[in-house]
């Protein structure tokens, strides 16, 4: 079930999870909405990736702070998340740090994706920019009912296709004389 916390009740590891995504809010590129995103993912092994918000002159081009943080992860190899925080607060007058921000839509569906791949129902800590305001969820609690790999079958599969992935780009870089890369 969803509910409210404080900051103290959260443990360690997402008391700290929190502050990062607070710190990563500072380098958000949000000069149209002036609202700054920050994001933070651990992962089973204990690692955490950060991500903020990256606006366009294209407006539709956004790249939300958790899709950031989960790419942020997926490219370190290290897909297997367990939690994520979001911290968001207006920057421009009037600022304001109280509102709880959770993530839209897409971004419960990227996190969903990720939910099923670690089998792992993510846990989401949706927070307002001065942490006054926290709510625990879970992933299936804000995309319930979501469609996604396991629907398609693909969940189990994509272990053997990830290693056949690692394989082939082993044989790519062993074909060429990557100087920098090794
Ligand atoms: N934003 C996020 O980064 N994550 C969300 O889940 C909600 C919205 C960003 C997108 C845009 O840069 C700004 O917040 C205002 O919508």
């Amino acid at each position: 079930m969803s509910k409210n916390v404080t900051l103290a009740e959260l443990d360690e590891d997402d008391q700290s999870l929190v502050g990062k995504a607070l710190a990563a809010s500072a380098n958000a590129y949000a000069p149209y909405s002036g609202f700054a995103v920050g994001a933070a993912v651990r992962t089973k092994g204990g690692n955490v990736y950060v991500g903020a918000n990256i606006e366009n002159a294209a407006y539709a081009v956004v790249i939300c702070a958790e899709v950031s943080a989960v790419a942020g992860a997926n490219a370190a190899g290290d897909f297997n998340l367990e939690a994520i925080a979001v911290v968001g607060h207006k920057f421009r007058p009037p600022e304001d740090a109280s509102q709880v921000v959770t993530p839209c839509g897409r971004c419960r569906q990227v996190i969903f994706e990720a939910s099923e791949i670690a089998d792992t129902d993510v846990r989401v800590l949706s927070c307002s920019g001065d942490l006054k305001e926290i709510r625990k969820s879970t992933i299936s609690e804000l995309l319930p009912d979501a469609f996604g790999p396991k629907t398609l079958g693909l969940a189990e599969v994509w272990p053997k296709m990830r290693a056949v992935l690692r394989a082939t780009v082993e044989k790519l870089r062993a074909g060429v004389d990557l100087v920098l890369a090794k």
